[in-house]
């Protein structure tokens, strides 16, 4: 098999692609002959050697893919051999053959592509814990969300018109006409203007009941004041800490610096009538069978057009660096896969 490793800490040219004997499946294993793996900001964070759930570089990254059960380990129904799938990986998902624990497996409806399939895993389910199981966001409420154009932001934009709620996402300005096209209502370029002052100005003064922000730093800090009555702050990530395509312990320093150490006290929370929840969907393999629950409802959905993967752009294997160049320089509206 094909595998890219993160071979050190490093810019994207530390992406290599090296031959390994194929894997074989242990028990309550399948083992997956991959069409597409996903791409995600978390790979690049980990190649910078600031995301500390990665193991120990030299590693394969990888949290997702798509394509065919070939091998079965022991235990596992005979009925999956030859099935189209998508599927979490605990890493490991950058390769052309992965295996892969039953559960952390779904078979793909009839009809879907490999591509659209890789493109579900994390970012559907992180948008999905995010505004449906701890953001519960309603019909008409107003929902800013970080990073629209990203996969997470897509499609959370998709989860939440869906609910009838108003979406107003941050963007560069190069990718705001797409995604008013994609359902945003509202678009703020941060890079240029203050997203606080802009949303404010949009929601007419009253603010927003729901944020995604996987900025953080100072970001977090003004999402909290910017939260209405019952509103909520979802934090899930820490991409200010991405300034460069090296790694900067000095970028990491300066957004944890800027974290809201002291504003989310409990008695701030309860006066303010706000709420600051977290997600990292990579802390809940002990919740799998949870986890899956909601990527059912999110295959139904994608049976009826509500959810409705954006690929960005494909890479093949050799061009990892470039997949990593590609979302760094902020290219992508939509998912980023790399292909076998
Ligand atoms: N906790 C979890 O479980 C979880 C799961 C998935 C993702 N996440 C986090 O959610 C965020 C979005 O993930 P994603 O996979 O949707 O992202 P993505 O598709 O890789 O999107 C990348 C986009 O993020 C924006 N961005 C913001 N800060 C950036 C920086 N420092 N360098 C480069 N681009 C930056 C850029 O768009 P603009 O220039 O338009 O802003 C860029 O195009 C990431 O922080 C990721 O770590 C967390």
């Amino acid at each position: 098999m094909r595998q890219i490793w993160i071979t050190k800490a490093g810019p994207p040219e530390v992406l290599q692609v090296k031959e390994a004997p194929d894997p074989a499946p242990k028990a309550g294993e399948v083992r997956i002959r991959v069409e597409a793996s996903g791409v995600n900001f978390a790979d690049i964070m980990g190649r910078l050697g600031i995301y500390p759930d990665l193991p120990p570089i030299p590693v394969v990254p990888g949290y997702e893919v798509s394509g065919r059960v070939d091998a079965l380990g022991a235990g596992v129904e005979t009925s999956w051999n030859g099935r189209d799938v998508l599927a979490m990986t605990r890493f490991g998902g950058y390769a052309d053959s992965v295996c892969v624990p039953i559960n952390q497996v779904f078979v793909r409806p009839t009809g879907m592509s490999a591509q659209e399939a890789a493109a579900i895993p994390v970012n559907y389910f992180t948008a999905w814990q995010l505004i449906v199981v701890m953001g519960a966001l309603k019909r008409d409420e107003v929902v800013l969300i970080h990073s629209a154009g990203g996969g997470v932001g897509i499609a959370a934009t998709q989860i939440a018109k869906h609910l009838g709620a108003h979406v107003i996402g941050t963007a560069s300005a190069s990718k705001h006409a797409e995604l008013r096209t994609l359902g945003v209502d509202h678009l703020i370029d941060y890079r240029t203007e203050d997203f606080e002052t802009r949303a404010r100005e949009i929601t007419n003064g009253r603010g927003v009941e729901l944020i995604l922000d996987a900025v953080g730093g100072e970001s977090w800090k003004k999402g909290y004041r910017l939260l209405a009555p019952t509103g909520r702050l979802g934090v899930f990530g820490l991409s200010a800490a991405a300034t460069g395509k090296s790694r900067s312990m000095l970028s990491m320093l300066v957004a944890v610096a800027g974290m809201p150490w002291f504003q989310f006290n409990p008695l701030a929370l309860m006066n303010a009538n706000k709420g600051v929840f977290g997600v990292n969907l990579g802390h809940l393999w002990g919740e799998v069978d949870r986890i899956r629950e909601w990527g059912d409802q999110l295959l139904v959905l994608w049976t009826q057009g509500v959810v409705k993967p954006k690929i960005a752009k494909t890479f093949r294997f050799e061009e990892a660096p470039k997949a990593h160049h590609f979302i760094q320089d902020r290219g992508n509206i939509g998912k980023v896969l790399l292909l076998p």
